[in-house]
Formats: structure tokens, sequence, C-alpha cells
């Protein structure tokens, strides 16, 4: 089955998961797409575990084209690609005019969808954007584009109020066109409750079992992170025991313990 939109998007009603990987480069991608990860996040938080800012908010729109080229060259080159979900990042969808013009640079770059992140302040855009044929992946929980108002990186929509506004953001997402919902750092219960409500697929990252897809960042499913938040496993630790272990096996590691329902545990989950 080709890694595209509608096929992702139906194996929700099989009650089937996929996989969600972030990367940045062109050899990294071609590890991922051994392991037939379905879907590869040029993220945004490449700005922090790439090049080592604090947060995402120092990247560019530029940067982003950039390492979308890279990551779509190698991707090009599978036997099976997967679909490719890149970031707008900080201020380059801060109205409707800009966010149009900056998500058609990402698809020229090769991106098969975009994400931003946000509430339903976002769905003017959303519908503009899917009306023009460019497949949107929506972002809300902990959005760390915001991190400064925020607070920090915390864990989002622990009271009553704030679970009411995610779950209605979620479905302002959704009636306003896009096809995926990244749920960011959010109690498991919060994003089961989200993920029943929607048609669409709903991508979790810190946010427990019940999404439809699992994301982590390539450098932490390798154990690079040395002080990683809770949702985190480091696969790479877990699959050294075989022998003539590689990269690809550490990835389909992770595909196989999301596809058995064992990532993430109550132990990763908030
Ligand atoms: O930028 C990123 O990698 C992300 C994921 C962690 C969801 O947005």
């Amino acid at each position: 089955m080709k890694n595209n939109i509608s096929n992702l998007r139906s194996l929700k009603e099989k009650n089937n998961r996929f996989c969600v990987i972030a990367a940045y480069d062109a050899s990294m991608t071609t590890a991922i797409n051994s392991a037939e990860i379905e879907v590869i996040l040029v993220g945004d938080s490449l700005g922090m575990l790439f090049q080592g800012h604090e947060n995402t908010l120092p990247v560019t729109l530029d940067q982003m084209i950039y390492h979308t080229e890279s990551v779509c060259r190698a991707n090009r080159l599978s036997k099976k690609p997967a679909l490719i979900i890149s970031d707008l990042p900080f201020m380059s969808y801060d109205n409707e005019e800009k966010a149009l013009d900056s998500a058609a640079k990402l698809i020229r770059a090769g991106a098969n969808m975009v994400k931003l992140e946000g509430g339903s302040w976002l769905s003017p855009i959303i519908k503009k954007l899917t009306i023009l044929g460019i497949p949107v992946c929506g972002h809300i929980g902990l959005t760390p584009q915001s991190v400064n108002k925020l607070g920090g990186f915390k864990v989002q929509g622990k009271n009553k109020i704030q679970k009411k506004e995610l779950i209605e953001d979620a479905k302002e997402l959704e009636l306003a066109g896009a096809d995926f919902i990244v749920l960011e750092c959010i109690p498991a219960e919060l994003a089961k409750s989200i993920t029943s409500t929607l048609s669409c697929s709903t991508i979790g990252i810190g946010a427990g079992k019940y999404t439809d897809a699992q994301v982590l960042v390539c450098y932490d499913i390798l154990g690079f992170n040395k002080n990683p938040p809770r949702f985190v496993k480091n696969f790479l630790s877990e699959s050294i025991k075989s022998v003539n272990l590689n990269v690809s096996d550490v990835f389909s590691n992770f595909k196989k313990n999301v596809v058995d329902g064992e990532y993430p545990s109550d132990k990763h989950s908030y």
C-alpha cells in the first residue's frame, strides 16, 4: 500500500496505527525508509536538535525548505517513499497571504503536507490551504512555537477549561480540513477522547497510546537525548541485543512497538 493521505487515514477505520519519525537529512531518511516508516516529518524541532538552539523560534522558512529538499531527495529513491510533512516555522503563517506563500514554498520543495501549530484561529487559513490543494496537519496541546506564552515545555490540557478548549480546537481544525492533527504532551485520556471524536487521524507525542499514530524525533529514538522528556523511549538500547544491529533496525523496533501497542506504555504517558 502506498503512503498517501487516503491510505493512512483509512487505517483509522481498521483500528491500525501508523508511525511518524521527525528527521532532517538524507541519510536518516534512507534508514527510516528501510524500516518502512509511513510518514517523515521535517519538523522545526531541527532548531533544537540540529542547530542547537534552546527552542524552535529561530528556525526560518528558508531553513525548512533546505531540510525538506534534503529529506525529499533521499525519500524519492525509496521503493516505498514515506509521506512527507513539513513544518511551517514561527511567524511564517500569521496571516492568510503569508501562510499560502510559505506553504507553497514547502510543497515546491517536495513536502506532501504542511503542519502548523494552533487552535481554532487557524480555521480560515486551513480552509484556504485545503481549497488550494495543500493538505494540512494541525498541532495542538504543547505547541513549541508558543513556548514563551506557555511558560516552558509543559504538559497541557490538565484542567477542565483547557480540556474543553482542546477538544473544541481539534473539532474546528478537522472541520476546516485538517487531515491529521498532532497532539503533543496532553494526558492520555484526553488524547483518547479527542481521537474518538474525530474522523481524521491523530498523531501523538507524549499523548499516550490511544492516538491513531505516534511520532518521535529520530535522535530521541536513537538515544541522543541525555535528559529526555518522559515520553521518549530509547529504542537503540532496546535493540542493541541483536548482533548485526543497524540504525534501520532501531526504527523498525519503534514501529513494531507502536503496532503491537507496547509503546507508549503508562511509563511514557501523562
Ligand atoms: O518539530 C517537530 O519535530 C514536531 C514533532 C515533535 C511533533 O513538531
